[in-house]
């Protein structure tokens, strides 16, 4: 038995989670049961799973990384590409024998994957062990969702509407003490031919500035010292809204709070991204010195088609106006690899601009047709074998070119975040320098969330090696 729902316009939202929080408390506090929330994909899934995990223990659940000893298993999946969506499916199917362990154990899947009809229904026929699903704009749901499956409701698959309201005050358990997400708005209207965002995560809209501030002046107040604002498009910010800040407004009202700490941002679209937000930058030094900016082709006619609405030209223009103004700036940048119809021209062109702009860092995608988008109903697809090749071309090439920038860091000295021990390098701890570049060192007194500074002795393409300095 299953019903599938919509939210009620209606229901009084922050109140309605208060109190089947409370309800779910009544009847779980005692007894000591855990949680077990796991993440695929993005930053905002991340901070999304930190409200998933802030609310399960409002009800009285103590979280755990052991799957086999949770008594509720939350799955937070990333739908932007088939092989994510794959991953999530096959761990979920791992979770089966879970269940014929303990038979009271509750599985959900939320975020971006069960958004989607199709994938709702195959969770529904394919995963009788599933208990419920919701959506990234539905998670003020959860506590509601969870207290009925434990009434012992049927299974429940809410698909999420296009405007979905903005639910402030959710219960938040943050992974680090040092380092922050900060939600500035939800969902997207940009409608990449290829993308599958703004089906799952609806219309953009925006938190209003006052709450914005409020989170960030809490987080420096509790010592908190890189926090990243997040949103699919952070430079359409308040936009249609009923108050009068832009992007670059709320930057600057964020970055005069006092403290010692710096603000992130991400991700920009090329075509929102204005000159004012880069002025807002060169003067305020508690922003980052780091800018992601999706290029996704170098080629005016893909990115036409891709529906980008800026051309190669106009991407530069931004660019170069970023790199005159913040002259110490890191540069990152999210390419697909064998979009329809990407010819050997079109890809060199964007081989092209990343010999000319050298960025610092390239995430770089192979294509994947998203079912319900644009794109996936094109016909003129690529080859695997092309795009393959394609992505390792662009590899190479952008290895080149950090391995170039990162020698130029020799001998100079960052201030960088301490992470704690690397994982790769025993006996080295790991930092991140403001423009998030990887720094290895070796300290017997830095603690994870510390400023440390380290002079560069060494360089990888893809890591700084260095000294702590005083
Ligand atoms: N195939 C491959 N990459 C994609 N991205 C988004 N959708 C797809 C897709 N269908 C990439 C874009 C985006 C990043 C987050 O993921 O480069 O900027
Ligand atoms: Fe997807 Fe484009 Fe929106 Fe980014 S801006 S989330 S790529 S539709």
């Amino acid at each position: 038995m299953s019903e599938c729902i919509k939210r009620q316009a209606s229901l009084p939202l922050p109140e309605g989670r208060e109190v089947y929080t409370n309800k779910v408390l009544a009847v779980v506090g005692e007894l000591g049961l855990k949680c077990f929330v796991q993440t695929f994909g993005c930053q905002q899934n991340e901070a999304d799973s930190e409200r998933i995990a802030g609310m399960a223990v409002a009800m009285g659940y103590t979280l755990t990384a052991e799957p086999n000893e949770a008594d509720l298993i939350v799955v937070n999946t990333c739908a932007v590409r088939e092989h994510a969506e794959k991953k999530a499916l096959s761990l979920i199917g791992q979770y089966k024998h879970c269940k014929s362990n303990k038979k009271e154990l509750v599985i959900a899947v939320c975020g971006c994957m069960p958004s989607q009809q199709h994938r709702a229904d195959e969770i529904k026929h394919k995963y009788p062990y599933v208990d419920f699903t919701f959506g990234t704009s539905d998670l003020y749901m959860f506590p509601e969702l969870l207290y009925r499956r434990l009434s012992g409701a049927k299974r429940t698959f809410v698909i999420p509407e296009d405007k979905p309201p903005v639910v402030e005050d959710i219960p938040v358990v943050r992974e680090s003490n040092y380092r922050a997400w900060v939600s500035i708005m939800y969902g997207c209207n940009n409608f990449c031919s290829y993308c599958i965002v703004p089906y799952v995560r609806g219309r953009e809209r925006s938190r209003h500035p006052d709450a914005i501030e409020a989170e960030v002046r809490e987080l420096i107040a509790s010592g908190y010292k890189d926090i990243t604002l997040l949103g699919q498009n952070v430079n359409s910010y308040g936009r249609g809204c009923d108050f009068d800040c832009d992007f670059a407004d709320l930057l600057e009202r964020l970055a005069s709070i006092e403290g010692d700490y710096k603000l992130h941002f991400m991700t920009s679209h090329p075509k929102d991204a204005t000159k004012k937000l880069v002025d807002v930058m060169a003067r305020n030094d508690r922003i980052a010195r780091q800018f992601h900016l999706p290029l996704q082709s170098g080629s005016n006619e893909v990115l036409d088609v891709m529906n980008r609405r800026y051309t190669a030209e106009k991407y530069l223009e931004i660019l170069d106006y970023i790199k005159e103004k913040l002259p110490d700036v890191t540069l990152s940048t999210d390419i697909i690899v064998g979009f329809p119809g990407e010819t050997e021209e079109d890809f060199q062109k964007t081989l092209d601009i990343l010999s000319y702009v050298k960025y610092d860092m390239v995430f770089s995608f192979i294509y994947s047709p998203r079912s319900g988008t644009p794109a996936a109903k094109m016909e003129n697809s690529i080859t695997d074998e092309i795009k393959s090749d394609r992505m390792r071309r662009l590899l190479d090439l952008q290895t080149e070119i950090a391995s170039e920038l990162n020698a130029k860091c020799i001998d100079k000295t960052y201030r960088v975040i301490c992470q704690g021990k690397s994982k790769n390098n025993e006996g080295m701890l790991e930092g991140r320098t403001e423009g998030n570049k990887i720094v290895l060192f070796a300290s017997d007194t830095a603690r994870e969330g510390d400023y440390v500074k380290v002079k560069v002795t060494k360089t990888q393409p893809y890591a700084l090696f260095g000294e702590v300095v005083k």
